[in-house]
């Protein structure tokens, strides 16, 4: 399993919350260059009982039990904040949602390199055509936000699925993320 760049974690626990029966996923990135990547999910999705949510932290678990009971996107995202001197939190209630926490120190050597953010965001937007996106992304004083119902307002219905659509939502956010790496 490749989770080598913090893009990468952003996209599997994106995936675990548009699984997990939300209306509305948020997402929520806020970079220092150089120094800081801090970056938060919520959902307002079916949320994790307590007892689960002590195990599905534990990478080691399934392996004791034998089998693969959950899989490894939050040990592993934990472990890679972890690594940099950063942080990791998961807050979940049961029937109202999710919200996963991370700070990850850029300038520390361990810390992976943070990946294509445009197309992860461009997947975020894309997913799930009956879950509402919004995006809040800053680095330093510039940033941006997206809502995908605004999108699909703006783009028309299929900006999902029509691939010259995808590919000038891609442009546009590989363009907003270059003017804030100029910053
Ligand atoms: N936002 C969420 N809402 C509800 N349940 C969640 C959420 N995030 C994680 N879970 C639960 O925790 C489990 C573990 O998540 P984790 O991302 O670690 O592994 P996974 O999604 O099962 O597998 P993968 O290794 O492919 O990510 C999930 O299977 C799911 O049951
Ligand atoms: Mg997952």
């Amino acid at each position: 399993m490749g989770l080598n760049t913090i893009s990468d974690h952003i996209l599997d626990i994106l995936q675990n919350s548009m699984d997990s029966g939300a209306s509305e996923v948020e997402l929520e990135i806020a970079e220092r260059s150089g120094e800081e990547f801090y970056f938060m999910i919520a959902d307002n999705g079916r949320g994790i009982e307590a007892e689960k949510l002590k195990i599905v932290l534990d990478p080691f678990y399934t392996e004791k039990k034998k089998q693969k009971v959950f899989g490894l996107g939050l040990p592993f995202l934990k472990q890679a904040a972890e690594n940099t001197g950063g942080s990791f939190s998961i807050e979940s209630y049961p029937g109202a949602g999710t919200t996963v926490e991370t700070t990850l120190v850029l300038s520390h050597i361990d810390c992976q390199p943070i990946g294509n953010l445009a197309e992860v965001l461009v997947s975020a937007l894309t997913m799930k055509d009956n879950v509402r996106v919004l995006v809040e992304r800053v680095n330093g004083e510039s940033g941006y936000s997206l809502d995908s119902v605004e999108l699909q307002e703006l783009m028309g219905e299929d900006f999902r699925s029509n691939p010259v659509k995808m590919k000038k939502l891609y442009g546009f956010l590989e363009e907003a993320e270059r003017a804030l790496r100029r910053n």
